[in-house]
C-alpha cells in the first residue's frame, strides 16, 4: 500500500540521514519550537540558529515575550526580515498569555487561531510536540507531495490546494509523525529540490510518479504566482 510503504521509508529514511541536532529538535516545549518554526518560515537554518538563541536567553518563556515591548521585540527581529512576523509573534504572545493563562493550546486546531500561526505551522508545532497526526503543507512539501503524486493541479489555484491538502491528510502515518513530519521537510529542503532533484540518494524515488514520468521537475504546476 502506497501510504504505508511512503511513510515507513520516509521515516527511516529521516532517523539515519535527516537532521536531528538542531536546537529546537531537543524539546517539546511548544513555545520553543513554534518560536522556530515562525523564524524558520522564511530564513534558513543557518541564519536563524543566533537569532533563536538570542530570543530564548531573552525571553525563555511565553510570558517573558508577551510582556517586552514590541520595540524590543522587533530590536532583537532585525536582520531577519519580514517583520510582520514579529509583530505575529508578539501579538500572538499575548493572546497566549492572556486568554490561554499562558500554556499554547495542545491542538492544531487551537494553535491555527492563534496570529501568525497557519494551517501547516499549527500542524508542525502539533506533530512535534504533542505528537497530533496532523498534515503539513509548506512551499517545500507542496512539491515533495506534488511530485511523489504527479499531481495536476494547477497550486496557483484554491481548488488544486485544497486538493493536495487531502493528500497530504490522507498520506498521514499511523506513527511515527514527528519523524515523518521532519523528513518532508528535509526531503523538501534538501533532495527535492526545485531544479535538480537528486532522485538517485531519495528514499520514496520508487515510488515517486513524477519520476516515473520522467520529469520531476514538471511538478508541481503552478502558472501563476
Ligand atoms: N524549516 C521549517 N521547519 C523546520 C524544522 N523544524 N527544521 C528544519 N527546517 C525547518
Amino acid at each position: 500500500m502506497l501510504r504505508r510503504e511512503f511513510a515507513a521509508r520516509l521515516v527511516a529514511w529521516q532517523r539515519e540521514h535527516g537532521r536531528h541536532r538542531l536546537p529546537w529538535q531537543q524539546t517539546r516545549d511548544p513555545y520553543r519550537v513554534w518560536l522556530s518554526e515562525i523564524m524558520l518560515q522564511q530564513t534558513q537554518v543557518s541564519t536563524v540558529l543566533a537569532y533563536y538563541e538570542r530570543f530564548l536567553a531573552r525571553f525563555p518563556d511565553v510570558v517573558a515575550l508577551a510582556d517586552a515591548s514590541l520595540d524590543e521585540v522587533l530590536a532583537l527581529w532585525s536582520g531577519l526580515g519580514y517583520y510582520s512576523r514579529a509583530r505575529n509573534l508578539h501579538r500572538c504572545a499575548q493572546e497566549v498569555r492572556d486568554r490561554h493563562g499562558g500554556r499554547f493550546p495542545p491542538t492544531a486546531a487551537g494553535l491555527a487561531e492563534l496570529p501568525g500561526i497557519g494551517r501547516s505551522t499549527a500542524a508542525a508545532v502539533a506533530a512535534f510536540c504533542f505528537g497530533e497526526k496532523a498534515a503539513i503543507l509548506d512551499g517545500n512539501v507542496k512539491r515533495v507531495l506534488g511530485r511523489v503524486l504527479a499531481f495536476e493541479g494547477d497550486l496557483s489555484q484554491a481548488r488544486a490546494e485544497r486538493e493536495l491538502w487531502a493528500h497530504a491528510e490522507a498520506l498521514l502515518p499511523d506513527e511515527g509523525i514527528d519523524a515523518y513530519t521532519q523528513g518532508l521537510m528535509d526531503l523538501g529542503a534538501g533532495l527535492c529540490s526545485v531544479r535538480s532533484p537528486t532522485c538517485l540518494l531519495c528514499p520514496v524515488a520508487s515510488l515517486c510518479r513524477a519520476r516515473a514520468l520522467g520529469q520531476p521537475e514538471r511538478f508541481p504546476v503552478k502558472t501563476r504566482r
